[in-house]
């Protein structure tokens, strides 16, 4: 992919220069954009984020924000409230006052292909973060981890807390059958399917089998989805079914749920029937998984609620983001460990992707506190400072 730069007539390198010489020394296609004789002081980031409802989003925001400001760079970062217009809206502005870059985490995924036209077409290189920008030809690189790895984690430890696997992967003593119910993420986010199949591909084969029921038959992703990943609404489907399927008597023994916000809805629906309050209670809670090692969350699961959840180390992920635009500020190619595996629908869009750790109570210290991603007194506490 040429990616036609307007900030290839920004660069000053030796090699830029030769290879704008080459090209005519307009750079190919190239708007004019931020001047000649700058370098990343010159150049304007665009930041997309999707909400600040979840700790995730907000540290990733600062995160990039934070390293791309330390290279000199300007950023200009918004959060879209989970809106779709309002994520529209700010990109165009964005575009507008002249950004160099773009990076973008979208709230739905299908609805920037507009947006990514008028960047195109201003010579603005897009690098989709975290979330896959579909139908668009115009992604040009995605920062991301491993997520269908993601999925895998997560049906991997619901099986682990269930006792069917041991914590080293080994078959573990507990057959079942256990009851468990799915919880998916919004489905105009990629990264649901992925983590969904991820889970499914661990989890499918233990309910052919026998060892795994899914009472309510809800199987499908369509009807495990939680639109906008939110909270109230998964704690509402929990409600539901615990009122339409376990009405008889019967327990629910874990629920495999993608996110730690959802898992927090979960929990508060399956506390108020009456289990729990923890995994070891006399009525005890039921084995329900998560992501993104909210730190809520963790407290949860040092406290023993909650099993599990998977840490995305969002520090790493800002750092690619911040590779892969001076690679572009540069007029160069990111580069991506991925060429294969995110297909938006147009093209595959070459991808990093970053690799995920499970966390469950006893390793919080050894992979949340001793990575200084949270404090042993934010865990105690369950609240970032
Ligand atoms: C992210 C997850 C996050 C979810 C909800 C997904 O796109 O990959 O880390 O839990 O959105 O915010």
């Amino acid at each position: 992919m040429a990616v036609r730069t307007r900030l290839g007539l920004t660069a000053t390198s030796a090699v830029l220069a030769l290879s704008l010489a080459a090209c005519g020394g307009e750079g190919a296609g190239g708007s004019g954009g931020a001047g000649s004789g700058g370098g990343a002081e010159d150049l304007t980031i665009g930041v997309s984020m999707p909400t600040q409802t979840s700790e995730r989003w907000i540290a990733d925001g600062n995160n990039v924000k934070e390293q791309l400001e330390a290279e000199g760079y300007s950023v200009d970062l918004q959060y879209a409230g989970d809106d779709i217009p309002t994520q529209s809206q700010q990109i165009d502005q964005m575009i507008t006052e002249g950004a160099d870059i773009l990076v973008i985490a979208a709230i739905d995924g299908t609805a920037l292909a507009g947006q990514l036209e008028n960047a195109a077409s201003n010579d603005i290189p897009v690098i989709a973060y975290d979330r896959l920008i579909r139908d668009s030809e115009n992604v040009n690189f995605y920062v991301t981890f491993d997520n269908f790895a993601v999925g895998v984690a997560q049906g991997t430890a619901l099986l682990t807390g269930l006792g069917v696997l041991n914590a080293d992967g080994s078959a573990g003593t507990a057959t079942g059958p256990f009851n468990i119910e799915l919880f998916a993420g919004s489905l105009d986010d990629n990264n649901a399917f992925f983590f969904f199949n991820g889970a499914m591909s661990v989890l499918q084969p233990k309910i052919d089998d026998g060892t795994l029921v899914v009472k309510s038959n809800q199987t499908d992703i369509e009807q495990a989805a939680i639109l906008r990943w939110q909270q109230e609404t998964a704690q509402r489907r929990m409600e539901d079914l615990l009122t339409s399927t376990y009405n008889d008597g019967s327990r629910v023994d874990g629920v495999l749920s993608p996110y730690d916000g959802i898992s927090r809805g979960i929990i508060t629906a399956l506390q108020n029937a009456g289990y729990g309050p923890t995994l070891d209670a006399a009525n005890p809670m039921p084995i329900v998984t998560g992501q993104d090692a909210e730190i809520a969350s963790v407290k949860l699961i040092a406290d023993g609620v909650q099993s599990s959840t998977i840490f995305k180390d969002t520090r790493l992920l800002a750092e690619q983001a911040v590779a892969a635009a001076a690679a572009f500020a540069e007029g160069n190619e990111p580069e991506a460990n991925d060429t294969e595996t995110y297909d938006n629908g147009v093209k595959v869009v070459p991808s990093y992707l970053l690799p995920v750790e499970t966390v469950f109570a006893d390793n919080i210290q050894s992979v949340l506190v001793d990575s200084g991603y949270w404090t042993a007194e934010e865990v105690a506490s369950g609240q970032s400072d």
